[in-house]
Formats: C-alpha cells, structure tokens, sequence
C-alpha cells in the first residue's frame, strides 16, 4: 500500500500527546520520588516518547536503551522478540520503568520485563503510549498509559510504516479512503 496516496486520520494530536505526556510525567514524578528510577526506552519505536517523557519527569532518573524487534516491516507480530541490543547498566536494586510507545499482542514488553527482571531490580514496570488492548495474545496489563486505542494500524511519533514515518509528529492511522 502506498499510504502517501491515502487520507491519513489523526489519532493523537500532537496537543493531545504533549497534554498526556506532561499528565503522565508528573504522576511518575510523585509515584518514584523516593525511588531510585530507571527508565529503559525499548528502541526504536520508543525513542520519541521516551524524550518528551522524561523531560516532564522532575526527580533524578538514569537512562538506558535496548533494541528490540518483532514486526520487521510486517504488520503482525512474527511472535519471537528479538533483543538486537541490550542494555550495559548494572540495574540492581532499581526501580525499573519500560518505556515503549506500544502494547498490542504484549509480546515484546512481557518478554523484556522478565529478561530485565532476571538482573534483580528493586522492582519493575512498565509505561506505554499507546495500548491496545483487543490485540493481546499474553496477559499484561501496562503499569502508565497514554492512550488506549482500538485495533487500528498506527503510524508516526516513533511508530513506523515499513520503517518510515517515525518522524511525523502525531499518531494517525491510514485509512482506506483515496486522498
Ligand atoms: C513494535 C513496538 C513495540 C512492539 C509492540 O516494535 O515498538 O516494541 O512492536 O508490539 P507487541 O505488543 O505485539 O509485541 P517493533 O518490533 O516493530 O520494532 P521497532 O520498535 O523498531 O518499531
């Protein structure tokens, strides 16, 4: 499908996820204020979010990254989470928080949250943009969420369409409708 030919459909605005981001920054400040916070941003899809997110966190937090991947350019999960790079931080005895821009099958977020468990944090959660919940296929239910959405195909802040797109700065979704 060529999605430039499409009429794209707004989501999340980009007033709607600075208005969030703040909402949910804020409650993680007061939630973690005598907390030892370490957010790990799963790359590549969360790189965006995760910059706005922790600046609107106002308490001491380290930063780590990991690279993971199930979907290649496909729109369905392949089902194996591939971990292309992992964090190097010692994260013991810290109070871990994943950060991604999605939840849909949950595949990727179950999976890194028992892998960072394995490196004996103080405890662990998780906070996501986006969520959809219709399209689980592991029991998980995200600790922060931005939004919940239905089961649509979504592109932009950091969310990709065969790998491009990632840059535009609202959510939307491509519709079926010629532009
Ligand atoms: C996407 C997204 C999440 C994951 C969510 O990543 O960024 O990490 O899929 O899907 P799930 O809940 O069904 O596991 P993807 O594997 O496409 O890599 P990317 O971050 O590079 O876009």
């Amino acid at each position: 499908m060529d999605i430039e030919t499409k009429v794209w459909e707004t989501l999340c605005s980009e007033e709607d996820i600075v208005r969030r981001t703040a909402e949910l920054g804020k409650q993680i400040s007061e939630d973690y204020k005598d907390k030892k916070l370490f957010v790990i941003s799963l790359l590549k899809g969360s790189f965006i979010f995760t910059a706005d997110l922790v600046r609107k966190i106002d308490i001491p937090v380290k930063l780590g990254f990991m690279t993971t991947s199930s979907y290649g350019h496909s729109e369905e999960s392949s089902g194996k989470i591939n971990v292309l790079a992992d964090i190097n931080d010692d994260v013991e005895g810290y109070d871990i928080l994943v950060v991604d821009d999605i939840t849909d099958s949950a595949l990727t977020m179950s999976f890194v949250m028992n892998h960072l468990k394995s490196k004996n944090p103080a405890s662990i959660k998780c906070c996501v943009l986006l969520d959809k919940p219709v399209r689980r296929k592991v029991d998980l239910v995200p600790d922060y969420v931005g939004f919940e959405i239905d089961d649509k195909f979504v592109v932009g802040y950091g969310l990709n369409y065969g790998d491009y797109y990632r840059n535009v700065p609202y959510v939307f979704n491509v519709t079926n409708q010629d532009r």
